[in-house]
């Protein structure tokens, strides 16, 4: 199992007072001395976190591979084939929302996808889709060409908050969530049959399997469980962790939980 470190919450605690420190930068050599296989940023249409130059600095400098999310906005795609990451994974993005909400909406997006995903593979970018754990999105994604899919496992990871922690006893509480434990209980297995059935179908198609959204040090070990996911992206739980443990300790205990 791989691991990706997502670092983009080094970049929203740098923006929230808007100087220079903590730099994203810094997270690259202690993650790939701690052993991560991966850096993954999500250069956004508002740079709310992750901005142009860091981009740049990180596919620049980093001596691991760097997974860049990215919307279908030709101006960002523009920036991609520019900066030239090792991976582009496409993301829905919407400017209301606090973090990436759910898988690609294929229909709407398809002729922009298409354009993007042959655009930046003729620039030796590899390409990836972020796809709700669907046959359809699974049979879409091979359609369009990409070599990999990231399955969100976000509805998981709020399931099991909601199920295994105190998350519904918080101001954070999601309603639609707030159900008897038994129902919750089912939700989070159909929740984890939807996964393996994607992650089955997309290896059948010769897609490379990745997951991300939500894991963290409780719920990670199911997904990791789950046959053909090869690669995980995390990042608000290991930064979260390293506020207290160090970013080094961090995910040295999420690769132990993994590997
Ligand atoms: N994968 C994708 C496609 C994402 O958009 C995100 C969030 O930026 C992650 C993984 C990491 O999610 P989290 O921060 O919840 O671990």
């Amino acid at each position: 199992m791989l691991l990706g470190v997502n670092i983009d919450h080094i970049a929203v605690l740098r923006e929230a007072r808007k100087i220079n420190d903590p730099d994203p930068f810094e997270a690259v050599g202690i993650a790939a001395r701690a052993g991560a296989d991966q850096i993954t940023i999500h250069l956004r249409e508002d740079r709310r976190h992750i901005h142009d130059d860091d981009a740049r600095r990180i596919i620049q400098n980093a001596p691991i591979p760097v997974n860049l999310e990215c919307s279908l906005n030709p101006d960002i795609i523009e920036i991609v084939a520019d900066l030239k990451p090792h991976r582009a994974t496409f993301v829905p993005e919407n400017r209301e929302e606090v973090t990436t909400e759910g898988g690609l909406d294929f229909e709407s997006q398809y002729a922009n996808l298409d354009k993007a995903v042959h655009y930046l593979k003729a620039r030796e970018i590899e390409t990836s889709i972020f796809i709700d754990p669907t046959k359809e999105a699974i049979r879409a994604a091979k359609g369009i060409g990409v070599s990999w899919v990231e399955l969100h496992t976000g509805t998981y990871a709020n399931i099991y908050a909601m199920l295994n922690s105190n998350l519904k006893n918080t101001h954070h509480s999601i309603p639609e969530l707030d159900l008897e434990r038994s129902k919750l209980k089912k939700l989070l297995k159909s929740a984890v049959a939807a996964l393996e059935t994607a992650a089955n179908e997309g290896d059948e198609y010769g897609l490379k399997i990745a997951a991300g959204h939500g894991l963290n040090y409780h719920n990670v070990q199911t997904i990791c469980a789950i046959p053909h996911i090869c690669e995980l992206n995390i990042g608000q739980s290991i930064i979260a962790r390293s506020v207290f443990s160090g970013l080094d300790a961090a995910i040295k205990e999420m690769l132990d939980k993994i590997k």
